[in-house]
């Protein structure tokens, strides 16, 4: 897998022209971000040796290279779910090769179901933490000690200096954002009243379907990392008759885009 992960960052090093300090990974409908970079390459996933290529709509499937905030970054748009049938190997399989592309930072973003009665449709979530709900780990098989330890320390996954610096970004341009746990489960169901309320009660504050994977096999490697949830639907116990459309989630999402590739950017250029 190693010399994987090598021969792809190798393809991709011989066609950019600077090397990515930051890897960003962007969810369902939150895409925009990577059309904003400068100098940007971009190569479709369907290009790129030994990549996965993404199959669900509203991922346009890409890796855009440029730069943002005066910062060198790769940019995921479209990313790979459990759910579409790969393994975790091959979810994480960007992540591996960012770690050789010389990443040391990490910002994802996703689409998630509000738990927290708190919340509303369309509010921002710094993810501080998560609960791994689907059915396996990343982790599992062979470790690669040159990658990062056996049995790695989760108490500060998601950085918390990133954290409190995207609070004062967020403060400075008079932005809400609520702060919480972000529970990953393999979906494609969205969860019954009955789970969202058993979600609710493990203790998390939103739901999805993606980013722990990615997270878990970043901090492995040492990677900082920093998550960003997009509230795109109430749910039990906030919203008891919630029902919910992969439209409805992509149109949220889009609505607040801008204001969460407002934080992404003022983040990178902070760093
Ligand atoms: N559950 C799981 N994943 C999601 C949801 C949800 O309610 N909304 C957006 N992604």
């Amino acid at each position: 897998m190693i010399e994987k992960f090598k021969s792809t960052a190798t393809f991709l090093k011989e066609r950019i022209k600077n090397e990515p300090e930051i890897g960003i990974i962007l969810g369902s409908g939150l895409g925009g971000l990577a059309n904003k970079l400068e100098d940007a390459i971009a190569f479709e996933y369907k290009n790129i040796p030994n990549f996965p290529v993404s199959t669900v709509e509203g991922h346009s499937g890409k890796l855009v290279f440029g730069k943002l905030g005066g910062k060198n970054v790769v940019a995921m748009q479209g990313r790979f779910h459990f759910y579409e049938g790969y393994p975790m190997d091959v979810v994480t399989f960007p992540v591996r090769v960012m770690k050789f592309l010389g990443v040391k930072y990490l910002f994802v973003s996703n689409a998630a179901g509000g738990l927290n009665p708190d919340f509303k449709a369309g509010d921002m979530m710094i993810i501080n933490d998560h609960i791994n709900y689907f059915p396996t780990n990343p982790l599992i098989g062979k470790n690669y000690n040159e990658l990062g330890p056996r049995f790695p320390d989760m108490s500060k996954t998601y950085n918390r200096e990133l954290i409190a610096k995207a609070k004062e970004i967020a403060k400075q341009n008079n932005l809400k954002v609520q702060e919480g746990i972000y529970i990953g489960s393999s979906g494609p169901t969205l969860e019954t009243p009955a789970e969202y309320r058993l979600f609710h009660k493990f203790g998390a504050d939103a739901t999805g379907m993606s980013t722990v994977p990615e997270v878990i096999v970043a901090h492995h490697m040492g990677i900082k990392c920093f998550g960003m949830s997009v509230i795109t639907n109430g749910s039990e116990p906030a919203d008891p008759n919630g029902e919910t459309t992969h439209d409805e989630v992509q149109d949220v999402a889009g609505s607040v885009e801008p204001k969460m590739t407002l934080i992404f950017t003022e983040l990178i250029k902070s760093l």
